[in-house]
């Protein structure tokens, strides 16, 4: 069978967790690495043994990609992802897929319609953690979720923002704590409770950083169709990045989940525990925080291209963490609870 061709577009933090995985996986040619810092598309195409480009159209008609990864400022992902999915390449976005709800309502139907795969990276999910907890949920031995809550208190400084040219923006991040860190936390929690939001309360606001537009810090509920209710707080101006916290308390047991643990504690006395096995591949420049379990996602997204099947994280299920996200933040500005 002919090697699957990858090309990946942007070349900055996130790069490595995508093109070390590419690299290592013989059903995958990283034939294109594109970034509109020329510095930096060499220096990853020379790491990595492909060729270099600084405009993504340029490379996508010289290589002829079969599928792209989009790592991009957030704002140009929608973009990148529909001139990806109309030139006829498969696309695994980083998270989120837009920084509004339009763009990615638009590229799932665009993706569904050119019968495309279109991926959107929550690693999280892939934690060991993280699965132990929803096959337990699954199996029905907790019953049925009553309440949840997630922590999450990281430390992105000014110098975090000043280092950056898009961070720190509406108009290219579309917000801060929320769009870009809190989004795993709450699209885990959102994930285990299995149901569809009914509506969002939620409040928001820069408290401690001099440079930066956007929030950096923010609260909220989250009332669920089947009546659970889930609480969340996040917030950047910690003294380092800690693990985030999810608690959910069910009618049958309490779970506490951290990145790398996860604790179920049964009301009939029974405690189970899970802990993250250490991943084998050295990521140069990969954060333990992040989670390293891109490679796992990203083995999802090329077995469904080549057995033709919905990526498990697939568009259409990010547009449920990107309705949230978007409703925390029309919540915000309006200080008013929105229906879903
Ligand atoms: N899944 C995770 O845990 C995780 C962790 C970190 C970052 N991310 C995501 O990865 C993405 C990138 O974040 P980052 O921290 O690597 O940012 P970064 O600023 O380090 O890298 C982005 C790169 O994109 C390049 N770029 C900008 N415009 C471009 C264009 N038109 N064409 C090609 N390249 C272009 C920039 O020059 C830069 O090198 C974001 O979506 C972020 O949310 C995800």
């Amino acid at each position: 069978m002919d090697k699957i061709k990858v090309a990946i577009i942007g070349c900055g933090n996130i790069f490595t967790m995508h093109a070390t995985p590419v690299s290592v996986m013989k059903e995958l040619s990283l034939v294109g690495v594109c970034d509109i810092k020329r510095e930096r598309a060499e220096r990853a195409a020379e790491k990595f043994g492909s060729a270099a480009f600084t405009d993504y159209r340029e490379m996508i008609e010289k290589v002829r990609p079969d599928a792209v990864h989009v790592c991009t400022p957030h704002n140009l992902h929608p973009v990148i992802t529909e001139y990806a999915l109309n030139h006829g390449v498969h696309v695994l976005s980083e998270k989120p897929m837009s920084i509004n709800l339009e763009d990615a309502i638009a590229n799932v139907k665009l993706a569904e319609n050119k019968k495309l795969k279109y991926g959107v990276i929550f690693q999280c999910r892939y934690n060991d953690a993280s699965v132990f907890v929803k096959r337990a949920l699954d199996s029905g031995r907790l019953g049925r979720i009553i309440s949840a809550r997630s922590v999450l208190t990281w430390c992105k400084p000014d110098s975090y923002y000043s280092l950056s040219d898009w961070k720190g923006t509406w108009a290219k991040e579309g917000g801060g704590v929320i769009i870009d860190q809190a989004i795993h936390s709450i699209d885990l929690v959102n994930w285990f409770i299995g149901s569809s939001p009914a509506k969002v309360y939620a409040s928001f606001a820069n408290r401690g950083h001099k440079i930066m537009e956007v929030e950096d810090s923010a609260e909220g509920l989250i009332t669920y169709e089947n009546g659970v209710k889930y609480g969340f707080w996040a917030m950047n101006n910690y003294g380092c990045d800690e693990p985030i916290e999810i608690r959910l308390f069910c009618e049958k047991g309490k779970v506490e989940l951290t990145y790398n643990d996860a604790y179920i504690r049964y009301s009939d006395g029974e405690e189970c525990h899970v802990r993250q096995t250490e991943d084998t591949l050295v990521y140069e420049g990969g954060k333990d925080y992040w989670g390293f379990q891109h490679i796992k996602q990203i083995r999802n997204f090329y077995d469904s291209i080549i057995n033709d099947s919905e990526p498990e994280i697939s568009g259409a299920e990010a547009l449920k963490i990107q309705k949230i996200i978007c409703s925390i933040y029309e919540s915000g500005r309006t200080g008013k609870t929105i229906l879903m």
